[in-house]
């Protein structure tokens, strides 16, 4: 197949960012769609770590990366991402990296007001990342965001940061109790910025078609998860975007026929930051020990992750919602060691069962997890390369989900590096 779709299925970090860096070897280019640097990707190659927050992981084995006009993008961020990666030596020149005319730029207002509201709902809090997502796209969908095609004229610039800056200010002080923002900081700030970042910023929706056209292979990364998108998620905890497969063609500018292949990225258990119903969440010993053993904290806010078993309601769901054509496991190797696993097909609401995810947050809230019980096994399976090495009770685990889900597993990921994967089936490579 020739252009692949990577989504997180769950609610973010389930290792897209690993398995797009080993996929990559077999893409030429490598285009993020949606959200900003709310999203933290890690890739370990050669015991190496590095996090990306804008960039496609992709990056890392060399090829062409496109910022895609889904994107919200906080200027000040990328270039310390572009530094941070260069200094790391890897290439990120404006010809391995374009950005986007249309991609929206996340401004100091959205970071203060994402930062102030939160503050001001307490414990009703969304737990957002701070990063100024949500009030970006909101000026965004209001008509009165600022772009890149904005940020390279400086005229159009000035003039629509100063009307927007005037209500900003007005918001800020009077509504959310802050400081407001002096226009010709930022100004100065964002052209300096401008002049670094020209050379990057394209039309990237006419070089990805060209790209197709010529033969060349695409591969669409998701960030966050099906559960925390805007219209399919946990609403109102979710992200502002829409971060099901689908937006991969309206956020990179192609159309929905080049989307040959959609992989779901499946964590063996379910992490949640940030608030919000969890149904399988775990609250005991057990939960404290994946959140260790899988060094579950934030790879963008170092929040801990909340941990819980692997819920197949939410998987179906992720499934029917985004086209999946396989699934990609990753973290097996931290289940090991637990006697028996347990994987939730159905929820009790007030005694009735029910098999998909319900749309009502209420409903949701007062779900209790319905399980299936496995057998676990003891054996540290980090360094097993072929799945038919896989403990038996391992294989029987996937064979569950494969059957619950209705959908294959062409990817096993039993470390953090690049090499601790099983390629059953590569995307890129077979019909
Ligand atoms: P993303 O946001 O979906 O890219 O995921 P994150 O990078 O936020 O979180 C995934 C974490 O799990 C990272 O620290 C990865 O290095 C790590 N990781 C990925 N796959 C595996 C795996 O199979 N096993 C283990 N133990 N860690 C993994
Ligand atoms: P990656 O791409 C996990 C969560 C936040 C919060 C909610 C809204 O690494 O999987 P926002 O700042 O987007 O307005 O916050 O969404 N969230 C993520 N959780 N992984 C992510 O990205 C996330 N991006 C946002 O914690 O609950
Ligand atoms: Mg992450």
């Amino acid at each position: 197949m020739a252009n692949i779709v990577i989504v997180g299925t769950q609610w973010g970090d389930e290792g897209k960012g690993k398995i797009v860096d080993l996929l990559a070897e077999h893409a030429d280019y490598v285009v993020r769609f949606q959200g900003g640097n709310n999203a933290g990707h890690t890739m370990v190659v050669a015991g190496e770590q590095f996090i990306s927050h804008l960039v496609p992981s992709g990056i890392l084995q060399g090829k062409t990366c496109f910022i895609g006009n889904g994107m919200v993008v906080d200027p000040e961020v990328l270039l310390e991402e572009i530094d941070y990666l260069q200094k790391k030596g890897i290439a990120v020149g404006p010809n391995k990296l374009r950005i986007s005319e249309r991609a929206h730029l996340i401004m100091p207002y959205h970071k203060a007001i994402d930062l102030a509201r939160e503050q001001m709902k307490g414990a009703q809090k969304i737990g957002t990342t701070g990063r100024g997502i949500g009030p970006c796209y909101e000026d965004k969908v209001a008509r009165r965001g600022l772009r890149f095609i904005d940020l390279l004229d400086q005229d159009e610039f000035q003039e629509k940061l100063k009307v927007n800056l005037e209500e900003k200010n007005f918001y800020l002080q009077n509504f959310l109790q802050s400081k407001p923002l002096d226009p010709m900081e930022i100004i100065q700030q964002y052209q300096k910025m401008a002049e670094r970042l020209a050379p990057y910023v394209d039309n990237i929706s006419v070089t990805l078609y060209d790209g197709i056209r010529t033969g060349r292979r695409v591969m669409f990364e998701g960030a966050q998860g099906t559960h925390l998108d805007i219209d399919h998620g946990t609403y109102p905890f979710v992200t502002s975007s829409n971060t099901v497969s689908g937006n991969a063609a309206c956020g990179a500018g192609i159309g929905p026929k080049e989307l040959n292949g959609i992989l779901g990225i499946v964590k063996a258990y379910t992490t949640r930051v940030g608030s919000g119903p969890f149904v399988t969440e775990l609250f005991d010993e057990i939960g404290d020990r994946i959140q260790k053993k899988g060094a579950e904290f934030g790879a963008t806010t170092g929040r801990k992750r909340r941990c819980g078993w692997l819920d197949v309601v939410m998987l179906r769901n992720a499934s029917r919602l985004n086209g999946l054509t396989g699934l990609v496991i990753t973290k097996l190797d931290v289940l090991g060691g637990l006697e028996t696993l347990k994987i939730c097909t159905g929820y009790d609401y007030n005694g009735t069962r029910l098999s998909d995810f319900p749309n009502s947050l209420k409903v949701l809230a007062a779900c209790k997890p319905i399980y299936e019980t496995l057998p676990g096994w003891s054996e540290d399976i980090s360094g097993i390369r072929s799945y038919k090495d896989l403990p038996e009770s391992t294989r029987a685990y996937l064979q569950r989900i494969e059957v619950l889900t209705e959908t294959p597993i062409d990817i096993i990921s039993v470390g953090p590096g690049r090499d601790e994967t099983m390629i059953l089936k590569n995307p890129f490579t077979t019909k």
